[in-house]
């Protein structure tokens, strides 16, 4: 079917469930997602970031993704991923994503409101949804290097008036998640996604859902979290098994085997986070 919004996707919220949200670069991650999504009969988003439509250009990937969904009858959202300005919005907006994530989460607070107000006022009037952060989530993700002493849990006492001056539809706030591989024990504060979640009725991201235990997933998601996004498991599924396709097969000259392999072992891991987010089943409870 063709694509969604990520809000339609998110309607009615999900709960007791999440809807996986998964990084992608290349036709065989696309295909991996889509192909997974369908077999569990779950409802997905397809996140790209701006290194991601750096390598693949934002026309070729939307191209694809759209080729992929049509091909499928689950529903699926195409969403720009931790874009940092309007332009790049913008770009993706006339390429027919269907949701856009803004990330001001570097700028005083002012400024993130005003970019992500922006950025909302532009991609409604395309029927497109808007994913904002606030606080800063920290760790290594594509572009995005955020050191610990950067980043910084999101203030409650700010979060309604930046759902309210901004219109976003989602909200990434920042709980002590990271992007890419934890250092230790990962850290997450339930009682403010507890306060966030009594704040606001609109559905909350978590952002650095790779290298989680599972209790943390289960716990966030029954402390209402309803969109986790994934990148950093998918990534080393594909280049772990590149890696390991060479060592036992060092005279392997045909692209199509390595990139094959490396696309079943990342479809099986966006299989497993499906089934770990109760998201399996779930297309059929979607608004289309
Ligand atoms: P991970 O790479 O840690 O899974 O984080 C992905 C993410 O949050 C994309 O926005």
């Amino acid at each position: 079917m063709a694509l969604i919004t990520t809000k339609q996707i998110l309607t009615p919220q999900p709960s007791g469930w999440a809807v996986g949200a998964f990084n992608v670069h290349n036709m065989e991650d696309v295909q991996a997602v889509v192909w997974a999504a369908e077999e569990a009969q779950a409802p997905v988003i397809i996140l790209v970031s701006e290194s991601a439509l750096k390598h693949a250009g934002a026309a070729y990937i939307g191209s694809i993704v759209k080729a992929a969904s049509e091909r499928v009858n689950i529903p699926i959202a195409l969403q720009l991923d931790h874009g940092r300005s309007y332009e790049v919005a913008v770009e993706c907006i006339k390429e027919g994503f269907s949701g856009v994530m803004i990330d001001g989460s570097h700028l005083p607070f002012a400024e993130n409101v005003a970019l992500t107000k922006k950025v909302v006022e532009v991609a409604h009037d395309f029927g497109v949804t808007v994913e904002g952060e606030l606080g800063r989530v920290g760790g290594k993700e594509d572009h995005l290097n955020v050191a610990s002493q950067d980043a910084f849990l999101t203030d409650p006492d700010q979060v309604v008036e930046f759902v309210e001056s901004t219109g976003i539809d989602i909200l990434a706030p920042a709980i002590g998640t990271v992007h890419g591989l934890y250092r230790g024990e990962p850290m997450i504060d339930f009682a403010l996604l507890g306060k966030i979640r009594a704040l606001v009725h609109l559905p909350l991201v978590m952002h650095g859902g790779s290298d989680l235990p599972v209790a943390i997933i289960e716990q966030a998601i029954a402390s209402g979290i309803s969109k986790i996004n994934v990148g950093t498991d998918i990534k080393y599924a594909v280049t772990d098994t590149i890696k390991e396709y060479f060592r036992d097969h060092p005279e392997e000259f045909e692209p199509r085997k390595v990139f094959g392999a490396a696309r079943e072992q990342a479809k099986r891991v966006v299989g497993e986070k499906l089934l770990l987010f109760k998201a399996v089943g779930k297309a059929r409870e979607v608004n289309r």
